[in-house]
C-alpha cells in the first residue's frame, strides 16, 4: 500500500513532529509499504519531502523543520476510489493514490480535526482519531467536560476567554483563588507544554494568563494535583484489540519547575522516563482500566496516550475509589522511538516497526 506520512504543521508543536517522523521513516516496513514523504510549512503549504530520517532528527538544542524547497502538492478526492496526490508535474512518481494517510501531526491544525475533517471529505483512509475525539482531545476545557460526563476524576480547574478576562479580572481572579495556588495556566488547545506557566500566587497570573492567550483566547487553569505523574497507552488494532500498555511514570530530576518544554525535548537527563512505572499491580491494573475508559468516553480511535496522576497512600486508603487523576489524554502522542508512548508498548511486548505496521493495517482495514 501507497502510505503518506505527514508532519510538521502549523502547530507550535511543529518541530516535534518532525522528530516523530524521522523515527517512523526510519523504522516502516519498506517492503511492505510505498512511502510518500509529505510536510506541512509552518506557514501551511503542503510540499514534498526527501524520504531523509536524519535531516529531520532533533540536533542538540537545534529544532528540525519541514524544508520548504520541494514541489508543492494537493489531496484531490477520486469519484467512488478515494484520494489522490497532485502535484503540478502530473507526471512526478508521488503523483496518483493515496491508501493510507499518518498524520504525524500534534497540536491545533493537525492532532484537532480540522485535518480529519479534510480527510473525511477526500474519501481518504487515515490513521487516528476521527473528528470529534481529535477536536475534545485538543481542547482542555472540553476534555475535562466530557470526562467528568463520564464520571471520570478530573482537577479541579476553571477556564475563562482572553475576552472575560479583559472584562471581569475579578471575577476570573475569584475562580483562581478558590483552586489555591499553585495553579497551571494553559492555552486550551496547545501541546508540549507550550504557553504553559506554573503560577505561585496572584501578582504572576496576569502574565500567566497573557502568555497562554497568546496561543489560545480560551484559556484552562488547574490546580496542583498530588501525585505522581503516570501516563498509559492505548492502542486498538486487529491483532489484539482494544487494551492498554504498561504505564510508564515522568520523574523530573531536578532544574525544571514541571514537565514543561525544555524538560520534554531538550534538556537531556533532567528527567527520568520508567517503563513500566513502579506500582503496585493493583494500581497499575486501575490505571490501564482508567486509561482504556478515558479512551472509551472520547470516542478515541486506534491509538492514544492517557496522561494521569497517581497517588498510591490515597489509592490504598480509599481502597482504590480514589487516587487515579485523569490529566488529559493526546490523541497523536510523541511517537520518536524514545518517546513515552512507543516505549510503554515496547515494554509491553509491541516494539516500534510492530506498532507503526499495526496504526497503519488498522487504517487501511
Ligand atoms: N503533544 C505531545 C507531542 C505529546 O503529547 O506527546
Ligand atoms: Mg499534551
Amino acid at each position: 500500500p501507497r502510505v503518506v506520512v505527514l508532519f510538521g504543521g502549523r502547530s507550535s508543536e511543529h518541530a516535534i513532529s518532525c522528530v516523530t517522523a524521522a523515527g517512523v521513516l526510519a523504522a516502516i516496513d519498506r517492503d511492505a509499504y510505498d512511502v510518500v514523504p509529505v510536510g506541512i510549512t509552518p506557514t501551511g503549504r503542503w510540499v514534498l519531502v526527501a524520504d531523509d530520517p536524519d535531516a529531520l532528527r532533533l540536533r542538540g538544542q537545534q529544532l528540525p523543520e519541514v524544508p520548504a524547497g520541494g514541489p508543492e502538492v494537493a489531496l484531490a478526492q477520486e469519484a467512488g476510489s478515494g484520494a489522490l496526490l497532485v502535484l503540478a508535474d502530473p507526471a512526478h512518481p508521488a503523483a496518483g493514490r493515496v491508501d493510507v494517510v499518518l498524520p504525524l501531526l500534534h497540536g491545533p491544525f493537525g492532532e484537532d480535526g480540522t485535518l480529519q475533517g479534510l480527510l473525511e471529505l477526500s474519501d481518504t483512509r487515515y490513521v487516528g482519531s476521527g473528528v470529534l475525539a481529535s477536536a475534545v482531545s485538543m481542547d482542555k476545557q472540553a476534555m475535562k467536560v466530557l470526562l467528568a460526563g463520564a464520571g471520570l476524576a478530573v482537577g479541579p480547574w476553571t477556564s475563562f476567554s482572553a475576552r472575560r478576562w479583559a472584562l471581569d479580572e475579578a471575577g476570573c481572579r475569584a475562580a483562581v483563588e478558590a483552586l489555591g495556588y499553585p495553579v497551571f495556566v494553559k492555552p486550551a488547545r496547545a501541546g508540549s507544554s507550550i504557553g504553559i506557566s506554573k503560577v505561585p500566587g496572584p501578582d504572576a497570573l496576569a502574565a500567566a494568563v497573557a502568555e497562554a492567550a497568546a496561543h489560545d483566547p480560551k484559556i484552562v487553569v488547574e490546580a496542583l494535583v498530588t501525585g505522581r505523574e503516570v501516563e498509559c497507552g492505548v492502542l486498538d488494532d486487529p491483532d489484539t484489540g482494544l487494551r492498554a500498555s504498561v504505564p510508564g511514570e515522568i520523574e523530573l530530576l531536578g532544574g525544571h519547575d514541571f514537565y514543561d518544554f525544555e524538560a520534554k525535548y531538550l534538556d537531556e537527563g533532567s528527567v527520568r522516563l520508567s517503563c513500566p512505572a513502579d506500582l503496585p499491580e493493583a494500581v497499575s491494573d486501575a490505571v490501564r482500566a482508567t486509561a482504556v475508559a478515558v479512551f472509551e468516553a472520547m470516542g478515541a480511535e486506534t491509538l492514544a496516550r492517557v496522561d494521569l496522576f497517581v497517588d498510591v497512600e490515597r489509592f490504598r486508603a480509599t481502597e482504590g475509589a480514589e487516587g487515579i487523576v485523569v490529566n488529559e489524554i493526546n490523541t497523536m502522542p510523541g511517537f520518536t522511538p524514545f518517546s513515552m508512548y512507543p516505549r510503554m508498548w515496547a515494554a509491553t511486548g509491541v516494539d516500534y516497526p510492530d506498532l507503526v505496521d499495526r496504526l497503519l493495517r488498522t487504517a487501511l482495514g
